[in-house]
């Protein structure tokens, strides 16, 4: 198996999980939530799917759990969309990019839980942030009406808008508010997607949008990362839809070799009425990547790390009828899951400099074993991304396996075969910043597991009145802990590291009570426990239901929407 099977074959369910091997620390607190979609088979590609959370207690005894045990615990997004699709699921279509009904577009919010505060958010590429309960994982609301948001991205107005967006959205720890992005076609300059910067104040149920003037392109913006000044988007350059294969003809289509980059000033933005547009300085760095975080203390420049991927092309899934990159059929558990690397990948940190379009390097980083720099765990307390130290890198090893022939052969002259013949190990490894230099790595040998979503904990947070709520004594991402989940058939693993020196390995394990395996996670997030769920003005389903986006629904699908508003919007 390249990759577990419990990736595609297991539910997801909640159970407990124990000490399996060191001490479980007592200043390591909080909880870790991880999205994912659900594998339902009923989808090509799996990633499309709708969205599960599931969150882990670092307190034993908590969330149900016996004394000794650590909860586990998962839910279904609860949203509009899921609650639809539930209520008649023959209304949906299956397609390479998700499902398509006369309701619209599901929101799967499957990719990512974007902690803030007290409150809890889960984020897509294709749908709005959507808020849950961090207690209950219940479904709370979906941010922003959608004519606050221009209307959905395209195809119409319908009950589930189409809004492509972002699955990395960032708090502003200055302005109270949230950063992320829209996209909407353009046929000028050129044929394509101009992305637009979106803004969301958290006390409020409307957006404000600004299109960024003179941009078109053809790629994704998964990722938005800001300073205390600069609003910092990209073209995620790894993820392309290629019409013609949408059609039912082979995919021609290939990621970039580097990524356009367009840095806008807040203040410059939020003096603008919604709608206007705004011009971006712009840069370009290489290779393209997912996910890039920068430093929030821009006094001396905007400094960025830059999680490469190059020769990661997500648009490529595993069909039924593939070899892969050694000449075998691919393994069944695998089909409908991504390509994975076809390349070592790079991890960079840069320095832009706005009104030259420079870029510095500070710092890189690429060795025959860095596949699969999947995702990684810092410290997110104001004062972390300040003055951020240390940085958590997992990399899930070479996977053969899940390397088809036909990318392999989409990707000749840039993909080196001979390299990627081999399974490699993981590694966790942390890297110094500024500089990006590796300080200290952990190996997995194991290759029948796959390490996951890390993520960072600080110590003992919340003990100094003066920091922020987020914050340990010593913030950076030195002092704390890294949680890495570790995917195996064996059985679902959690190591827990000392973040000052994950190269003495774990200091603690958890296991389940009874072995349980755990499918396909995507990101997660660490956030201190809270106690109740927050006041906020929240949108409601049932005030965006008007007769337009009604009125390609016959008389039973607007039963089942009336439904869905009467259960959600009744709930006091
Ligand atoms: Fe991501």
């Amino acid at each position: 198996m390249p990759t577990p099977e419990s990736l595609t074959t297991e539910p997801h369910r909640d159970f407990d999980l124990v000490v399996a091997g060191g001490t479980w620390p007592s200043d390591v607190s909080g909880e870790v939530f991880f999205s994912a979609p659900a594998i339902s088979g009923r989808l090509p590609y799996g990633i499309f799917d709708l969205g599960t959370i599931a969150r882990l207690s670092l307190t034993p005894g908590t969330h149900g759990a016996p004394p000794d045990r650590f909860a586990w615990r998962v839910r279904a997004i609860g949203n509009p969309s899921r609650r639809i699709f539930d209520a008649d699921p023959a209304a949906f279509t299956p397609g390479p990019l998700g499902y398509t009904s006369p309701y619209g577009a599901p929101n799967a919010s499957n990719t990512a839980p974007l902690p803030w505060g007290d409150r809890l958010f889960t984020t897509w590429d294709a749908g709005r942030p959507v808020e849950i309960d961090p207690r209950t994982l219940e479904f709370v609301a979906e941010v922003g009406h959608i004519d606050t948001w221009g209307g959905p991205s395209m195809f119409g107005d319908a009950v589930l808008p189409f809004l492509v967006s972002c699955a990395h959205p960032v708090a502003d720890p200055e302005r109270a508010g949230l950063w992320t992005t829209k996209l909407v076609p353009v046929t000028t300059p050129s044929f394509g997607m101009c992305p637009c910067v979106v803004w969301w104040d958290r006390e409020g149920t409307s957006v404000r949008w600004w299109p960024l003037e003179g941009i078109s392109f053809g790629g994704s913006t998964h990722t938005v990362s800001q300073t205390r000044d600069w609003v910092v988007l990209c073209d995620s350059g790894n993820f392309k839809v290629d019409p013609a294969e949408l059609l039912g003809g082979a995919r021609t289509v290939t990621v970039d070799t580097d990524a356009p980059v367009w840095l806008v000033r807040k203040d410059e933005l939020l003096a603008l009425p919604t709608g206007t547009p705004v011009a971006p300085r712009c840069a370009r760095v290489a290779p393209p990547i997912g996910h890039f975080y920068a430093r929030y203390d821009d006094s001396d420049g905007i400094s960025v790390v830059w999680e490469g991927m190059d020769l990661m092309d997500l648009g490529l899934y595993l069909r039924a009828d593939d070899l892969d990159v050694t000449g075998a059929p691919v393994h069944p558990a695998s089909v409908g899951l991504y390509n994975m690397a076809m390349a070592p990948e790079s991890i960079l940190e840069v320095q832009f400099e706005p009104e030259t379009g420079r870029v510095r390097e500070r710092g890189r980083f690429r060795d025959a074993w860095t596949f699969n720099l999947q995702l990684s765990a810092m410290d997110w307390s104001t004062e972390g991304l300040s003055a951020p130290t240390l940085h958590h890198v997992s990399y899930q090893g070479c996977r053969p396996g899940r390397i088809t022939r036909r990318a392999a052969a989409l990707y000749e002259g840039r993909i080196d075969v001979g390299a990627v013949s081999e399974e490699t190990p993981g590694y966790l490894v942390s890297f110094r910043r500024p500089g990006m230099e590796p300080v200290c790595r952990w190996e997995y040998p194991d290759t029948s597991e796959l390490i996951t979503s890390p993520a960072f904990v600080p110590r003992a947070p919340g003990t100094d009145p003066d920091a922020s709520r987020y914050a340990g004594p010593r913030p950076g991402g030195h002092d704390g802990y890294v949680v890495q989940p570790v995917l195996s058939d064996a059985g679902f693993r959690v190591d827990l590291f000392d973040a000052g020196n994950v190269g003495a390995g774990p200091v603690a394990s958890l296991r389940g009570a009874g072995h349980e395996r755990v499918p396909l996670l995507l990101h997660s997030a660490w956030m201190p426990t809270v106690e109740r769920l927050a006041d906020a003005d929240r949108l409601r389903f049932g005030d965006e239901l008007d007769d337009a986006r009604l009125a390609g629904l016959d008389d039973r699908q607007r039963r089942v929407v009336a439904r869905v508003a009467a259960e959600l919007d009744g709930r006091g």
